[in-house]
């Protein structure tokens, strides 16, 4: 028995989930699927009410599950950082989720700025570390608010937890044996003591896979590849603030947020499956998201549990609806109803 935390969240996330957990139930009959959700009222609405976004034992309580299906944070009338912080970055942290897997993948039929790119050659996946960098949250301020201020944001870098993410991506690349490369995407010409240790793990990790290329690119110039010859990629291997930035723009040219899925993924612990896209709170209870993004986390999720069929089934039916040209734009407000995309998916699972 699959056992699934769901917490929908703010904004958009709760009727993305809906359609997410519509294709669960219809695809969990036809593969033998036994699951059950559990959902947490966890969020911005939450501290609204009750004043707190979730409660202290959450993280124990999430330990109980196979895995965690988020819908969005982020609530226009609660303090900026502070649900991102609560609920995204501390379940992150303190479940040890190191590993942001990010897939850039161009579904057929789906529209891409990038001219004379297809699904062939916009199929990568970025690995983000997902526990360290800026997002520690290390730094402070001395003569707050006057004209000597000083603020500090400390990036940290440990080399188990470089070790950790970089292996990651190399047994990534191994298992997806495609093209078989792994980019490490970073700023060692500048950041040279935190990035020069990501350079040296990167070269004694990378011993151990004969097999795969070694590749390096400086952020910047990668944010330029990713446009221009987005083939060259298989796997990115990158930091944290940084693979927040990039994959934005992965977003981007694989149709946008509309579809853009991650996991953040402990391989010994609990995982969370979540859409990239944010909560959008203008478009709250209006049925005018996209859920594709969110069934697209779904299907990693069941991919991530090792049901396997149920996310073959997930994955061939969003190529097949996108495919079919029924929702020719992909944005919210523009696509249609949150709803009957659901359905669209549910049919063709
Ligand atoms: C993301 C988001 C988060 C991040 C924010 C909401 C804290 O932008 O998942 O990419 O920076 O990781
Ligand atoms: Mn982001």
């Amino acid at each position: 028995m699959l056992r699934i935390a769901v917490i929908p969240g703010d904004g958009i996330g709760p009727e993305v989930v809906r359609e997410g957990l519509k294709v669960l139930e219809a695809v969990a009959g036809p593969t033998g699927l036994e699951y059950e959700t559990a959902e947490f009222d966890w969020g911005g609405e939450r501290y609204l009410k009750q004043g707190e976004v979730r409660p202290d034992s959450a993280l124990d309580i999430l330990r109980q599950f196979d895995a965690i299906y988020l819908g969005a944070v982020g609530h226009p009338d609660v303090p900026v950082g502070l649900v991102e912080r609560k609920l995204l970055l501390d379940l992150r942290f303190g479940l040890d989720q190191y590993v942001n897997l990010r897939p850039i993948k161009l579904y057929p039929g789906v529209w891409t700025p990038i001219k004379d790119k297809g699904p062939e050659e916009i199929e990568f996946v970025v690995v983000r570390e997902n526990t360290e960098d800026l997002y520690v949250g290390t730094g402070g301020f001395a003569h707050y608010g006057t004209p000597d201020e000083v603020a500090t944001q400390v990036a940290v870098y440990t080399r188990k937890g470089t070790e950790r993410i970089i292996r990651y991506a190399f047994e990534l690349a191994k298992a997806r044996g495609k093209r078989k490369r792994v980019t490490v995407v970073d700023k060692s010409n500048v950041l040279t003591y935190g990035h020069d240790l990501w350079q040296r793990v990167f070269g004694e990790v990378g011993e151990e896979y004969p097999d795969i290329e070694k590749d390096r690119a400086y952020v910047d110039a990668a944010c330029m590849w990713m446009v221009k010859n987005p083939e060259w990629f298989d796997v990115i291997v990158t930091t944290n603030m940084f693979g927040d930035i990039i994959t934005d723009l992965g977003a981007m040219i694989q149709g946008g947020m509309g579809v853009a899925a991650s996991g953040n993924i402990n391989p010994d612990g609990t995982s969370m499956f979540e859409p990239i896209h944010g909560s959008a709170p203008k478009y709250t209870g209006q049925n005018k998201a996209n859920p594709i993004a969110c069934i697209a986390a779904m299907q990693m999720l069941l991919e991530h549990v090792r049901a396997a069929e149920a996310a073959e089934r997930i994955d061939k039916a969003l190529t097949s609806v996108l495919a079919s040209g029924k929702i020719p734009d992909l944005s919210a407000g523009k696509c249609p109803p949150t709803s009957e995309i659901g359905d669209m998916v549910a049919a063709a699972v």
